[in-house]
């Protein structure tokens, strides 16, 4: 089974995924490390993000079993990655690795996981939550990992980030037809992810009954 997560920035998609991949024992890939990774080896090279044979490189060269997660979850990455992730040769280098790690079924989190990578995934969900309230996970985020950040400037990040992602020509962010919608702005961590969990079995209900 594939579950396609997608959402905008701190919309709670990547626990979410975390969660359902351990509760249904499926490998979890967090697709905004593949561009955090090219991001972080362009800023190591010294290059600029719109430099797109040296970050076709650095997305072909990228190595998601050495990747250290927290390192890249950097707030100063994140820009950099929705930057170079609007490069569509980035995007088409990035394809085969997703598509090969979802072959035995995965749970992925990312922008366009069920629309472009896997379009015929079992389960789609559509993560949303007000962007005030992201920006405030985001900002409590920030400061657990030691890089506390004003929440001013998280909101307009992901805001930013948000006008990019949605807006670019390749493969931007949107919700699939097919996926199911689930907006987390009242929910908690363990409500969300109780919703998630009855949209996964409402959907492989109605499958057996087809
Ligand atoms: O959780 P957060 O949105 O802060 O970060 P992320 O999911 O790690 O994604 C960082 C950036 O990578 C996003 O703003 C997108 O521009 C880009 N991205 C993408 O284009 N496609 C994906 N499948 C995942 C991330």
């Amino acid at each position: 089974m594939i579950i396609a997560i997608d959402g905008p920035a701190a919309s709670g998609k990547g626990t979410l995924a975390k969660e359902l991949a351990r509760y249904y024992r499926l490998p979890h890939l967090d697709t905004g490390l593949l561009y955090r990774a090219v991001a972080k080896a362009m800023v190591d090279a010294g290059a600029r993000f719109d430099e797109v044979d040296a970050a076709v490189r650095a997305a072909r060269e990228i190595d998601p079993p050495s990747f250290n997660e927290k390192e890249l979850k950097r707030a100063s990455l994140a820009d950099a990655a929705s930057l170079v992730s609007a490069i569509p040769e980035v995007r088409l280098a990035l394809v085969s690795l997703q598509r090969q790690f979802g072959q035995k079924g995965a749970v992925l989190d990312g922008r366009d996981v069920g629309t472009v990578i896997f379009p015929d995934a079992e389960v789609k969900i559509f993560v949303t939550a007000a962007p005030e309230v992201r920006a405030r996970r985001r900002a409590a985020e920030l400061s657990e990992a030691g890089e506390p950040m004003p929440y001013s400037d998280v909101l307009a990040d992901i805001l930013r980030r948000d006008e990019r992602d949605t807006t670019r020509a390749a493969a931007p962010l949107k919700a699939a037809p097919d996926a199911h919608l689930l907006d987390t702005t009242y929910l908690d961590i363990d409500a969300a992810f109780r919703a998630a969990v009855a949209i996964v079995e409402a959907v492989r209900a109605g499958r057996k009954r087809g």
